[in-house]
């Protein structure tokens, strides 16, 4: 029988979702299910590892359905993830020893800051392409050794796993025959040499990080094995494994040196192509692997920003000044500026370009006018600070001049925060027609594993745009509207190193 889709499972921060795709890279059928946050302590997010495994194969039951469609018409699997989210179980019963401890928690503050004292930073940058900090992997899964009873002994008797969430979905979609992950995931861990392409043992023993928990590492594009035919109704090819961001930028066939894409979800995630060479980055951005297809591994240089799309949820979910995010676009163009209202939504620490976990955020410039809008304004134009911020580190550390930013994610769909990003950038901002891009990146690598597509040209012929982003704006204004957001930054380090 001829197979006509492919399905993404795109397991985000906040949701678990499906997506099948059909040949021309179309949506057949969508499904999102939310889970619970948790917030056990200030600084402390956790998810729990079941209910991301049943709401993403409940979302994935549910797009078979809802295409009308059997298990036997899909070609394979690709899986994408919120990447570093670090989880333990027990190999033997297959429950995990604590919850997901996700990346935006900062429990390991202090022992970073530690680690950093010691002089440890340029040691971890030259192995791993990261700076010292709580997101990563690593220091997360030391502390559910050193503080989770029996975790320890465990794995010294080999019964103990560790997985991101890609690691984790395909051990639960195999019934615990398959531990692996890719090279994209594991670059996240600080616990990969991203130049050997290992596991690095001098890592492993600095965080005492026994080496047999760790998932075989393999490229991003190849048939791993099967889904259990009891978990979907027939044995799936599993075939394309990526990050989430990483995933974004094949989806946006970003596959060429010089190449950017940011994508506008929980987080903002800048990330350039740079090849088949690790860019060192300066302090402020980190080098990852962008993916790794056949023999070939591909870099790229990021940007990373901890508070996205979430701080219009913040606005809807702790403020209750908007009922659903898409209402932030009406209430905000109620203004026609933010009158000097700036918000720095450092909610948990800020990332590139400043790597302070202590940092938290702020709303600054008040006056007695101020109103919902004016803060709904200035919560957009936070994500369009960041991002520009990042972009231009990337565009003075790759020495390419950049011509065009390609977006996607939620907040993408948001014209008016599109048209503030290009006016600040200074450079057109192209927005694909299908936004869902991270998905349709995790789908476009499984789909030449197995080929159900058979080149790069092949999906570049089906990709579509939507709409094109031309910055209009008078340059002085904007540049010192930059200048205020930078001022509203300083603040922001001031508190923090004040407060620690
Ligand atoms: O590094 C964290 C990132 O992968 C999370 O992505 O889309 O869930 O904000 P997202």
């Amino acid at each position: 029988m001829h197979k006509e889709l492919v399905l993404a499972l795109d397991q985000g921060t906040t949701s678990s979702r499906a997506i099948l795709f059909d040949r021309q890279g179309k949506i057949v059928s969508i499904a999102q299910k939310e889970f619970r946050q948790i917030y056990p302590h200030s600084g402390y997010v956790e998810h729990d590892p079941e209910e991301i495994w049943t709401t993403q194969i409940a979302a994935a039951k549910q797009v078979l359905n809802d295409a009308g469609t059997s298990p036997e018409n899909i070609a394979c699997i690709g899986i994408t993830n919120q990447r570093e989210t670090t989880v333990v179980w027990n190999k033997e019963t297959g429950i995990p020893l604590y919850n997901a401890i996700v990346w935006q928690d900062r429990r390991t503050a202090d022992y970073c800051k530690q680690l950093d004292k010691e002089g440890y930073v340029p040691f971890i940058r030259k192995k791993t392409g990261l700076p010292l900090d709580p997101y990563f992997s690593a220091t997360k899964i030391k502390w559910i050794l050193d503080n989770i009873p029996d975790a320890k002994q465990l794995a010294a008797e080999n019964k103990l796993l560790f997985g991101t969430i890609d690691t984790w979905l395909v051990w639960k979609l195999s019934m615990g025959a398959l531990h692996l992950t890719d090279v994209s995931n594991a670059s996240r861990t600080m616990l990969y040499n991203i130049h050997s392409l290992q596991w690095d043992e001098e890592l492993l023993q600095l965080f005492g990080i026994p080496m047999q928990v760790l998932p075989q590492v393999l490229s991003s594009s190849e048939i791993y094995g099967h889904t259990d035919n009891r978990i979907l109704g027939s044995a799936i090819p599993i075939a394309g494994i990526a990050g989430d961001q990483q995933a974004a930028l094949f989806g946006q066939l970003c596959t060429k040196e010089g190449m950017i894409k940011n994508t506008y979800g929980t987080g903002c995630f800048m990330l350039m192509n740079t090849g088949d060479k690790p860019v060192n980055a300066d302090e402020n951005l980190l080098t990852t692997i962008a993916w790794k297809i056949g023999s070939i591994t591909t870099y790229a240089l990021e940007g990373s920003i901890f508070v996205g799309g979430a701080v219009v949820q913040w606005l809807r979910d702790e403020l209750g000044i908007i009922e659903n995010s898409a209402d932030i676009e009406l209430l905000a163009s109620e203004v026609a500026t933010s009158e000097g209202v700036y918000m720095v939504p450092a909610f948990t620490g800020l990332g590139a370009p400043y790597w302070d976990s202590f940092a938290r955020g702020i709303i600054i410039g008040l006056s007695r006018g101020t109103g919902k809008a004016h803060i709904a304004r200035a919560a957009l134009e936070s994500i369009a600070y960041q991002s520009d911020e990042i972009f231009s580190l990337m565009q003075k550390q790759s020495g390419i001049d950049i011509a065009e930013i390609k977006v996607d994610g939620g907040a993408a769909n948001n014209d008016l925060l599109m048209q503030f990003q290009a006016e600040l950038i200074g450079k057109n901002i192209i927005r694909p027609k299908n936004t869902e891009i991270t998905a349709l990146g995790a789908a476009y690598l499984a789909g030449l594993a197995t080929g159900f597509w058979k080149s790069m040209d092949e999906l570049a012929a089906i990709q579509e745009h939507n709409k094109i982003f031309v910055p209009a704006k008078n340059v002085q204004y904007i540049q010192q509207k930059k200048n205020e957001w930078q001022r509203a930054v300083q603040t922001v380090l001031f508190w923090s190193s004040y407060s620690s």
